[in-house]
């Protein structure tokens, strides 16, 4: 159970009553009772189709979730976010990526400050540069075009752009690669860079802060590589950077004018819409990235006027809520039917995992269920591994599946689509014992499935750079909402902390500079394990 504030609400004692009646509603019977269902519980927004109404829930449940949300202020946290205020107390900023995306004239206000002149100048300085490097009159050290992007980055300086290069790779030249590399693993590097003509490469080095150890590696890395074969005068050709820190990027070797601003009110995992977009842009082109950031405005506006209950990362958010709180629901499956979202897992673990993987209150007091574990990858290979878990293990795991009506290829299009629908009905309908037919009773109890086990599918008219922009943006929503319920902060990453200072201290240790003094027996007899290989 979780914060007495919260368990205490009419609106969540009335739900705890609810959930014991769902618990015995199989949806079948839902479904069976009411042929409007469908219609009654979907919803359509521009290209974007989303279908809740395979879930353990009535107009009743419904109700009574947007009634909690109401109690819980959500209206009011979604003010507050879209009015710049500084909603990530712990840090003392604004959460602002939405101002990234506004497209249109309006003020977007942080600390009395319209932000959008610096939002603006930089978006023309990065399609300046962009075009530039595409249209080759920017050019490497040596007079030869780029050919090769590689984006240096990790955590939300990686996860996001590469999810969205991928995506649109549809929209990308064959004359021009784009990479990303963030593992401090050497063997990424090499393998990245395998092949690869020094003198048309231009590395990204993306980075908040500027200050984050596996990006460091990698930059200095392969800025070695470069000047190895160009010399230290090819570095300002071949680099440039996205950074709060324009300083450290500077002090690097990058010169200002290839060094894009982000500011602290955009959160890493919330990044991909700032200058951190940069490898897609340049991927893609300025315009289809532009075509992304008018997606996600799609979903701000709807966000931020649509009422609660015709609110789609709010429903999403509370249906996410019902589980987790109600049903004890460990997890979330995402599963993209779409061999180009394929990355679509990754970047939401970050994005919900991240951000409200936290355990206490604002308050600082504990609190018990906080956001679900998130995992998944494409359909339908999924199908064949641990889809078995998600029919017939004990545990209940809501799913999303995501799956875009038009594609490349019509007969494999019906396929995915038949393979996503079908599973979406199966886990619904599951298989009573007396369905199970031809088969001897004691074999009965292995071929029946529970069923009753709920999915969300958002159908996408198709994959485009704006349903795209959509996605991450009701996705991000959705999280927020879910962190306004449980009254956590969803935009700090404190937990991440300790691991890198540990490991920043343990490095000396495994170099032999100083001994593993004081750390425990396991750790101190990894770092000897290690340190034996050097003098064996
Ligand atoms: O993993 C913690 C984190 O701070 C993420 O939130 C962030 O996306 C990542 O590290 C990378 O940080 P930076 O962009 O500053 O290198």
């Amino acid at each position: 159970m979780t914060t007495p504030a919260l368990t205490s609400l009419p609106a969540w004692v009335a739900l705890t009553d609810e959930a014991r009646v769902m618990a015995d509603t199989p949806m079948r019977a839902l479904f069976a009772a009411a042929p409007e269902r469908f219609s009654a519980f979907s919803r359509r927004l521009g290209p974007l189709l989303v279908d809740y109404s395979k879930h353990r829930i009535t107009a009743t449940t419904l109700e009574l979730l947007i009634g909690l949300a109401k109690a819980r202020d959500v209206e009011g946290g979604r003010a507050a976010m879209f009015a710049g205020k500084h909603i990530n107390t712990t840090e003392d900023r604004a959460v602002f990526h939405v101002a990234m995306r506004n497209m249109s004239d309006r003020a977007m206000t942080v600390d009395g400050r319209d932000v959008m002149t610096d939002v603006r100048a930089t978006r023309k300085r990065l399609k300046d540069f962009s075009d530039a490097v595409r249209n080759g009159t920017r050019k490497g050290a040596t007079g030869k075009p780029i050919r090769h992007i590689v984006n240096i980055g990790i955590g939300g300086s990686h996860l996001g752009p590469m999810f969205v290069a991928d995506a649109l790779k549809d929209y990308q030249r064959d004359d021009l690669t784009v990479d990303f590399v963030s593992n401090p693993d050497r063997a990424q590097l090499d393998e990245v860079l395998k092949g690869k003509d020094p003198a048309e490469t231009l590395f990204t080095i993306s980075s908040k802060t500027f200050t984050t150890a596996e990006t460091t590696a990698n930059a200095n890395a392969a800025r070695a590589w470069l000047v190895n074969a160009l010399g230290d005068a090819a570095v300002r050709h071949h680099f440039a950077a996205v950074s709060v820190n324009l300083k450290a990027a500077g002090a690097f070797g990058i010169d200002a004018d290839v060094v894009f601003p982000m500011w602290d009110w955009v959160g890493g995992r919330y990044s991909v819409w700032s200058a951190i977009g940069l490898p897609v842009i340049l991927a893609c082109g300025y315009e289809v990235f532009e075509q992304f950031l008018k997606g996600a405005e799609e979903v701000d506006r709807h966000f931020e006027t649509a009422p609660l209950s015709e609110n789609l990362p709010v429903i999403m958010a509370m249906l996410g809520i019902w589980y987790a709180d109600f049903f004890d629901a460990p997890a979330l499956a995402v599963l993209p039917y779409d061999h180009r979202l394929k990355l679509l897992p990754a970047h939401l673990q970050q994005v919900d995992m991240e951000s409200n993987g936290k355990g206490v209150i604002l308050d600082g007091s504990p609190i018990a269920t906080t956001g679900p574990i998130v995992f998944g990858s494409g359909g339908s290979d999924s199908q064949h591994s641990f889809f078995q878990l998600l029919h017939q293990g004990p545990a209940l795991i809501p799913c999303d599946f995501l799956v875009a009506l038009k594609g490349a290829d019509k007969d494999s299009r019906e396929l995915l689509l038949a393979n996503a629908i079908a599973q979406t009905e199966a886990l619904m309908r599951g298989r009573t014992h007396s369905e199970v037919v031809g088969t001897p009773e004691p074999l009965k109890a292995h071929r029946s499935f529970p069923g009753n086990r709920p999915s969300t599918t958002l159908l996408l008219d198709a994959l485009t750079p704006h349903s795209l922009g959509m996605i991450i943006a009701l996705y991000e929503h959705k999280v927020f909402v879910q962190g306004l319920i449980w009254g956590i902060n969803s935009f700090d990453q404190w937990g991440v902390e300790l691991g890198k200072e540990l490991a920043t201290s343990l490095l000396p240790a495994l170099r032999g500079e100083k001994p593993a003094e004081g750390r425990d027996s396991s750790t101190a007899g990894l770092v000897a394990a290690y340190r034996a290989t050097l003098s064996g």
